[in-house]
């Protein structure tokens, strides 16, 4: 893993210290790996982070636009992705027409909570389903994370993993995770307007599940049960594990193959091979 890292600032941030931050890791990370010359596949995650991202690709592409006026196709991870590639005027390509043949160049994303090994807690925006078809689809996926998601494991400061499930299994679901030891899951509603459960692109639910601290892979090679013994897993095993319920879409933890490589702003960067 190559670190670059950089002091995070002290005390509570304020909204202009956090923004600056992601838009710092942004800018550096479509620097070091957007290239409008050579690549034409990309895609683009969701939440706040990437917006920055598709901001600085856009400079990129006006200042360096690609040869002989070729399209670079830019494939969203949902509804919201999709807006922000239209609004900066770049060329939305839907996921499933992409050519069979066809991997994605580069992916870039935001994430919740990234650990040491650049295992990501994602689906805090509730895209993860399509979030993770897009990483898994790419050469490389790049993992936008300012200083504050960074943490030595994961659900050290995050609190809870968003699963992806089909509506009518949601109780038999919760009921799944709290044998293996989730302290009270929650289906995640909307909060301001009392609409109901929030649906995601697919109009599936999202539960939200607290865990106890995720062990690492280093863990478990020191001796570390990570099994699920007292509620303690580790990444790996308990993504397996929630992944193999029946109704669930998809887990929200990103780990070893997705091939993870993390622009993260005053915290730590670095990479992970597919
Ligand atoms: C959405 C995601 C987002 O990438 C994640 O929640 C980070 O969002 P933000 O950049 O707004 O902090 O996984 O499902």
């Amino acid at each position: 893993m190559s670190a670059t890292p950089t002091a995070a600032p002290t005390g509570a941030p304020s909204v202009d210290m956090v923004e600056g931050a992601k838009k710092k890791a942004a800018y550096r990370a479509i620097a070091e790996h957007f290239n409008s010359q050579t690549q034409q596949f990309v895609g683009i995650g969701s939440g706040s982070t990437i917006i920055y991202g598709v901001e600085a690709i856009k400079e990129q592409m006006e200042k360096n636009p690609p040869p002989n006026d070729r399209y670079i196709f830019f494939v969203p991870t949902g509804f919201q992705s999709r807006k922000v590639i239209e609004q900066a005027g770049l060329m939305p390509m839907a996921f499933d027409s992409l050519p069979e043949n066809v991997m994605l160049d580069v992916a870039f994303d935001g994430a919740d909570e990234v650990d040491d090994e650049l295992n990501c807690i994602k689906g805090g925006g509730a895209c993860l389903f399509q979030e993770k078809l897009v990483a898994t689809r790419a050469k490389k996926f790049v993992c936008i994370a300012d200083y504050r998601k960074n943490q030595a494991r994961l659900l050290n400061s995050w609190k809870y993993i968003p699963i992806e499930v089909a509506p009518i299994s949601h109780a038999t679901v919760m009921r799944q995770l709290k044998l293996l030891g989730s302290i009270n899951p929650v289906l995640r509603e909307h909060t301001l307007a009392k609409t109901g459960p929030v649906q995601t692109d697919q109009g599936f639910y999202i539960i939200d599940a607290p865990f106890k601290t995720l062990l690492s892979e280093e863990d478990i090679v020191n001796g570390k049960d990570g099994s699920g013994k007292d509620g303690v897993w580790d990444v790996a095993t308990l993504a397996h594990k929630i992944k193999s319920i029946t109704g669930v879409l998809e887990v929200g933890l990103f780990f070893g193959k997705t091939g993870t490589e993390i622009q993260a702003e005053g915290g730590q960067g670095g990479q992970k091979p597919v």
